[in-house]
């Protein structure tokens, strides 16, 4: 089967790259760019793990090829950290203990930052409603609310 070229920014990072056409974005993220923040959990758009932000907007990553994201900027859990600063929302994360295996929380994150940019003072209800679908197995889904709960305030002040 015929590569085909893409050429996308992955965290602020140009990259240029010959994939398969069938190859699946998370899958390119990972083996082709070695971005392993994406992780691959069901492969069929139930689990979430494998969200990241593809022009600014939640996308799960299993459900793209590779080759349809020609030229968009990606971003991944990992990229939101600037200068070495966490996240609003990582920090959140953090204090408010939203993650315990971790495997959700990457795709979670970019899920939150999609929800707080559409509605930046959102209520629980909203918040659940806008992570309805990332699955996580481990915390019960509490913290993780409270922990984007907490985010808002300080990413409405900075201004992202
Ligand atoms: S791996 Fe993409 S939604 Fe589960
Ligand atoms: S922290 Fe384990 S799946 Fe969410």
């Amino acid at each position: 089967m015929h590569h085909r070229k893409i050429s996308l920014t992955i965290d602020g990072r140009r990259v240029v790259s010959e994939v398969e056409p069938r190859m699946l974005l998370v899958q390119a993220l990972r083996e082709v760019f070695g971005v392993t923040g994406p992780h691959i959990g069901c492969e069929t758009g139930r689990c979430g793990a494998c969200t990241v932000l593809v022009d600014g907007q939640a996308m799960k990553s299993c459900m793209m090829l590779a080759v349809q994201v020609c030229d968009v900027e990606i971003t991944t859990a990992a990229g939101l950290a600037q200068d070495g600063v966490l996240h609003p929302l990582q920090q959140a994360f953090h204090e408010r203990h939203a993650l315990q295996c971790g495997f959700c929380t990457p795709g979670m994150l970019c899920a939150a930052v999609d929800l707080l940019a559409e509605t930046p003072r959102p209520t629980e209800t909203e918040i659940r409603a806008g992570l309805r679908g990332n699955l996580c197995r481990c915390t019960g889904y509490q913290h993780i609310v409270e922990a984007v709960a907490q985010a808002a305030p300080a990413m409405a002040l900075q201004g992202i």
